[in-house]
């Protein structure tokens, strides 16, 4: 997935746009139960590359912002990027395995509940205090965080094949996550 088809558009402060990828998450997750093996492998594509881009823009473009608002924020966000690391695990975990085994589904049906776990403490602690933010704050917040999720590469590194080799359905997820990080850490 190079675009987010499901975007709210460019109206509206960050909490938007946040709400709007996690239900878009949450969709993807539940429907891959049932898919044929192609579909579904192309599916985690999508899940995996939203995750990461969304994840990843969350962490350079708004909690820095949230942090500087209170020791309280600052607790907050400390709390929430830990639980955005063992995504991170789970997708680094998922790699190294098979799909169809019984330890590559245990550990998808994991990073599916903590995935949404996440998303609604998110939603419950971060985005009020989003909410709180001047208006143009929240759209600069908007912008800088649509930008930061656009620049993930769709493939892990450049020539990358559309399918990993061998059984390996995901690629290297740790490789995307970090060249995102470096391309916004350079100012890309
Ligand atoms: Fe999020």
């Amino acid at each position: 997935m190079g675009s987010f088809p499901h975007d709210a558009g460019d109206d509206g402060g960050i909490e938007v746009h946040l709400r709007a990828d996690h239900r878009r998450l949450a969709e993807l997750l539940d429907g891959l139960d049932g898919l044929g093996e192609t579909e579904r492998s192309e599916h985690l594509h999508d899940v995996v590359h939203l995750l990461v881009s969304h994840e990843v823009a969350e962490e350079e473009a708004v909690y820095p912002v949230v942090r500087r608002q209170s020791a309280e924020a600052a607790r907050i966000c400390d709390a929430r990027l830990g639980e955005q690391a063992e995504a991170e695990r789970h997708l680094d975990k998922l790699e190294r395995l098979a799909p169809g085994t019984v330890e590559f589904e245990e550990e998808l049906a994991q990073l599916r509940v903590d995935v949404l776990e996440h998303a609604e403490l998110e939603e419950q602690s971060v985005l009020p205090l989003l909410a709180a933010l001047a208006e143009p704050d929240r759209e600069m917040l908007a912008r800088r965080y649509l930008r930061a999720r656009s620049l993930a590469p769709t493939h892990p590194h450049p020539g990358a094949p559309d399918r990993p080799p061998g059984n390996l359905v995901l690629g290297p997820v740790a490789a995307l996550a970090d060249r995102l990080r470096d391309a916004l850490r350079s100012g890309a």
